[in-house]
């Protein structure tokens, strides 16, 4: 009897201890012990993304040290990617080093996504990445799979790469099928529900909600949507987080003449076009969403 007891005892600690080595294996992500040089790059990129942009360089510096001192990494990879894709984005087209960036960036973030194929965002920043430099390249069928690619990963999840699509179209004609397939786009993540993080603010996209409104009701000024432009610049300065946000004065802007803008977007001159907050030329439009106060 006594036997029996401690023989069940026995096979008890046994599949306890399995199953607990069977959750640590679960629980160990691919790279358990990452370089401790990897995590001080990463939280210096953020503090650069995030609260001073004139620490880039720095930042930048210190993820291709952590690079060396570990390749396989996935997440330096993706922040050397996203670094140089930050660069291009808010940089001037017209510098010799923007096509450069973008090259760079297309390689990193390829590298990143073959690393850590889980990470299902890295299609909205490689396709965009990958269609600039097709576009510079001259390769107009090799800038379509680039948007083919983008546009299949909307459809999976607009919330999140409604963003890209849109900056990638917002010089189309604005009564064209790709301009309002984009729209349609955003208006779908929108609606996006609370426990998704790509409809909400966090520590590293603190201004999310008011930066992903704006870029909305641009577009749907560009359609001649007043009214639900307005929706979306009211519901950005309901956001607790409005007052906080550095560039809250680009939307109140916007919200003070909304007709007016309309007209500007429906003329025939692009030139008195404002741009899209989110694309070339605005200068901020990675910040918008990412810098705190
Ligand atoms: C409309 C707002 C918006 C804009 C504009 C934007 N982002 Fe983001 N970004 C997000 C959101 C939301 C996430 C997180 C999505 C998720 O994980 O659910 C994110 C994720 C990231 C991450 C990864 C954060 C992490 O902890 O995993 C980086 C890095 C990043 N963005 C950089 C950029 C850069 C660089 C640009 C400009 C080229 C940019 N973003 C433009 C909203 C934005």
């Amino acid at each position: 009897m006594k036997r029996t007891t401690m023989k069940k005892a026995a096979i008890l600690v046994t599949t306890v201890a399995v199953v607990l080595v069977g959750v640590l294996a679960v629980a160990q992500p691919d790279h358990p012990e990452r370089n401790p040089q990897a995590v001080a790059a990463e939280a210096a990129f953020f503090d650069a993304l995030n609260r001073d942009p004139s620490r880039r360089d720095a930042a930048v510096r210190e993820l291709y040290d952590a690079l060396r001192a570990d390749p396989r990494d996935a997440r330096t990879n993706l922040w050397i990617g996203m670094a140089h894709f930050w660069i291009a984005a808010e940089g001037d087209r017209a510098d010799p080093s923007h096509l450069a960036d973008l090259i760079v960036a297309r390689h990193f973030l390829s590298r990143a996504a073959e690393l850590d194929p889980r990470d299902t965002r890295i299609p909205s920043w490689l396709c965009s990445a990958e269609h600039a430099v097709a576009l510079a390249e001259g390769n107009a069928a090799a800038a379509a799979a680039a948007e083919a690619r983008l546009v299949e990963a909307a459809r999976a999840d607009p919330t999140f790469h409604s963003v890209a699509l849109a900056i990638m179209r917002w010089n189309l004609p604005r009564d064209s099928e790709g301009f309002t397939e984009a729209l349609d786009t955003l208006r779908n993540a929108a609606t996006a529900d609370e426990a998704d993080t790509s409809g909400v603010n966090m520590p590293r996209w603190p201004h999310n909600v008011e930066g992903f409104c704006l870029a909305a009701a641009q577009y749907e000024l560009r359609a001649g949507q007043t009214r639900r432009a307005a929706v979306l610049l009211n519901f950005a300065q309901e956001q607790p987080s409005f007052n906080t946000w550095p560039f809250r004065a680009l939307a109140e802007r916007t919200m003070d003449d909304l007709p007016g803008l309309a007209a500007r977007y429906a003329d025939d001159d692009p030139t008195n076009d404002p741009p899209l907050v989110v694309g070339p030329r605005s200068g901020v439009s990675c910040r918008v969403c990412h810098q705190g106060p």
